[in-house]
């Protein structure tokens, strides 16, 4: 068995709740690190029919002397439903999980999601871990305690703000990952360079000129730098009550998109590559961006192979409409977070009709 390695550990520290971001290689089976936050002497472990072949074992031998279930889900983010959720809580019910049993989620945002809000439910909140295994999951997803199962009529539409217990990151994960699912990863790390400052936009920009997964100790750099981007923002406004927003830089686009598709076109981060280049064409026409950073920002995109213009099908009248239903509308207004330059966002909620209309223009293919 390869030895564990750790490159970086981040404490966030929010007003209820501290914990531990590890960031290494080979630590999904590091028996010390996994047993160390057990609450008790039960875990189940929560993962799907693709990441349970690929790690399950390994993280089932740190437990074998305790009481260790386990449930497998099917891939997909349909999955990501009240029946899933259902099958989390029968086996926990059924194998006579205690309030100090122990859940760990093994997989990418989707099985992350599920099983955090069914560790904030279980005997009214019981200790869960996250061991993402995507690009996406690590940087983003597993970082800041939002939890949530999908409702028919809705994304997202019930979960909790339920923080883990700690999140172990073992980067070595990603060299199974499809590259598709990497690159849609990329989408949010670009997203952090352009919230944190010209210097981190410039060194994303470096970094993905590497083959960033034949260099594990700069992948854990690079996502830890992420990781520590948004524990920032998320220590200093949990719920989303303010700064927080700033993470949904391209976010209203990309949703709306994915809406308009029937999340079938593309994978999130990909809508979000082009969000975000939707949300600098819209801060440049405002007169707040420059033209040299809006084209720095389409060629960093371009480098990490994702899509950036709204492809000629799609009906920008009806596309408007979608991110009016956006849940993130306050006050009846759509409020887009907007960019100066790299590293100074703000969000904006004077956005007119027309200005946004236009944008969508300039942002379709063979504009
Ligand atoms: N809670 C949050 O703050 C937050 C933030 C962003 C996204 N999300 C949620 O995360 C989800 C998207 O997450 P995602 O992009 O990780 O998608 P995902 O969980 O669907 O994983 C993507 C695919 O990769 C596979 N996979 C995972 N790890 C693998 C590995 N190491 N090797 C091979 N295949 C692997 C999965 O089985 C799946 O097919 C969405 O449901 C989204 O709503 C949550």
């Amino acid at each position: 068995m390869a030895k564990s390695e750790f490159f970086h550990e981040i404490n966030i520290n929010l007003p209820t709740h501290e914990y531990k971001i590890h960031i290494g290689k080979a630590c999904l089976s590091n028996v010390d690190l996994l047993n160390g936050y057990l609450a008790g002497t039960q875990v189940l472990i929560v993962t799907n029919t693709t990441v349970a072949p690929l790690y399950l074992l390994e993280i089932q031998r740190a437990f074998s002397s305790i009481q260790c279930d386990v449930v497998v889900l099917p891939d997909g983010e349909v999955y990501k439903n009240q029946h899933s959720l259902n099958q989390i809580f029968d086996t926990l019910i059924t194998h006579h999980h205690h309030r100090d049993t122990t859940l760990f989620a093994l997989g990418g945002g989707v099985i992350g999601d599920i099983t955090g809000f069914a560790a904030s439910t279980y005997h009214r909140g019981v200790r869960f871990i996250q061991l993402p295994t995507t690009l996406l999951a690590q940087v983003d997803a597993s970082v800041g305690g939002k939890t949530a199962i999908n409702h028919p009529l809705g994304k997202n539409m019930i979960g909790s703000f339920y923080q883990p217990h700690a999140v172990i990151m073992d980067v070595n994960t990603l060299q199974s990952l499809p590259e598709r699912e990497f690159r849609a990863g990329l989408a949010e790390i670009i997203k952090y360079g352009l919230l944190e400052s010209r210097a981190f936009f410039k060194r994303v920009h470096d970094d993905l000129q590497q083959n960033l997964l034949s260099n594990p100790p700069l992948l854990a750099d690079l996502v830890a730098h992420c990781c520590e981007i948004k524990a920032k923002i998320v220590q200093e406004d949990e719920r989303e009550l303010g700064k927080r927003a700033l993470l949904n830089l391209g976010h209203t686009f990309a949703h709306a998109l994915e809406a308009y598709t029937k999340y079938e076109r593309w994978l999130h981060g990909e809508a979000v590559g082009i969000g975000l280049y939707c949300a600098a064409l819209l801060s440049q026409r405002m007169g707040y961006l420059s033209e040299i950073d809006l084209h720095s920002l389409d060629k960093l995109l371009q480098l990490a192979q994702l899509p950036r213009r709204i492809p000629k099908d799609i009906n920008l009248d009806k596309l408007m409409q979608l991110m009016f239903h956006d849940k993130k509308i306050l006050q009846n207004k759509l409020r887009f977070v907007l960019l100066r330059a790299p590293g100074d966002c703000f969000v904006e909620s004077k956005v007119s009709h027309e200005e946004l209309h236009q944008s969508l223009i300039s942002a379709q293919e063979g504009e």
